[in-house]
């Protein structure tokens, strides 16, 4: 206790404790679209609240707690204007932090909710069935994509793995729930020599996908079967969605398809030693929203094993994944 105190102090805890209130505060600002009508042409918050049909005096005291954090600035003549802040919460910003703002209100939030049955019960009953992609609605499934987009760019992961790994050596590279297509996009740019690229997701993402000429496009269902005749299978935030015997029935899958493929698994990895990282919330995250979980170097050696295959390394990135490299016992 005196520990915690000495890290964060009192009133550094409670404003922790309300944290939800600015996941909200982002939301309305994405939802509503503000950074998005200040940019169209810039007014005040009268004009607003009036041509977005929303409350003004909420509205004005949602301005003053925004701005007083540095979002939007305001002019002499009362007009809204935007600042670097809030320019990331506009829908075309490469951040994309209008997606993930939206994402964690509307979903992510609400599953929050049955922490403390999970901590009780070690499960519930929606994250025993829960299929978190294959059962979004379009617009959930909109919010995720752009969502994993902005975590993937965020803290330039995409060039940390691809810088950290020789995925020149494979003559072809298959992201599996790849998503839109963020990795296979960057991979391909870097014009490996006779390499091909190609990525598979379930039918829900087409129309989220990339479409760029090289980069082969699978449609599926990977609990069911994927491509064959791949020498890299990419994984990559896949199975940290999935309960550890998923994760052994989806490898086992793998294996079975390309059993002399070798497979690349890109997750965090989880360690106990009492330092603040990001996996340590997120495991938390991950065990609330689906079946899965962060897992130990110690987690993945069992589920390699028992999946019938061999570690051959880990490889640590500049960004909070790690690649697991694996070949199956012959
Ligand atoms: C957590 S996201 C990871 C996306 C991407 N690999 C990344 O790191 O940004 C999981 C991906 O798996 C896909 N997915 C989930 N269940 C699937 C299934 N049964 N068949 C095919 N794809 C699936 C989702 O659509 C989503 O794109």
């Amino acid at each position: 206790m005196t520990q915690a105190l000495a890290v964060g102090g009192i009133w550094d805890i409670q404003k922790q404790m309300r944290g939800f209130q600015d996941t909200i505060v982002y939301y309305l600002v994405a939802l509503y679209g503000l950074p998005d009508a200040v940019a169209e042409r810039p007014r005040t918050v009268e004009d607003l609240a009036s041509d977005l049909e929303l409350d003004h005096e909420y509205l004005l005291d949602l301005f003053t707690y925004l701005m007083s954090v540095g979002l939007f600035s305001q002019d002499e003549d009362g007009t809204i204007t935007n600042t670097a802040a809030s320019e990331i919460f506009r829908k075309d910003d490469p951040s994309h932090m209008w997606y993930l703002a939206q994402f964690f209100a509307e979903s992510v939030l609400p599953a929050w909710q049955n922490a403390s049955n999970i901590l009780k019960t070690g499960s519930n009953p929606s994250r025993d069935t829960f299929s978190p992609a294959t059962e979004r609605s379009d617009r959930l499934t909109m919010l995720f994509n752009g969502g994993m987009t902005a975590i993937g760019l965020g803290r330039d992961e995409l060039a940390a793995i691809l810088n950290a790994f020789d995925f020149g050596q494979f003559s072809s590279v298959i992201d599996i729930g790849g998503g839109k297509g963020d990795f296979v996009q960057r991979l391909y740019d870097r014009g490996y020599p006779n390499q091909q690229v190609a990525i598979f997701d379930q039918p829900k993402t087409e129309t989220n996908m990339i479409t760029s000429p090289g980069i082969r496009r699978f449609l599926g269902d990977f609990l069911k079967t994927i491509p064959e005749g791949f020498d890299l299978y990419f994984w990559k935030r896949v199975f940290h969605d999935f309960a550890d015997e998923q994760v052994v029935q989806l490898l086992k899958l793998n294996r079975d398809i390309a059993p002399n493929a070798r497979v690349m698994i890109c997750e965090m990895i989880l360690k106990r030693d009492g330092i603040p990282s990001i996996e340590k919330m997120w495991t938390l995250l991950m065990r609330n929203v689906t079946a899965g979980k962060e897992r130990t170097l110690e987690n993945w050696e069992m589920i390699i094993e028992m999946a019938g295959y061999q570690l051959v390394e880990v490889v640590p990135t500049a960004s909070p994944m790690n690649l697991i490299f694996l070949e199956a016992h012959l």
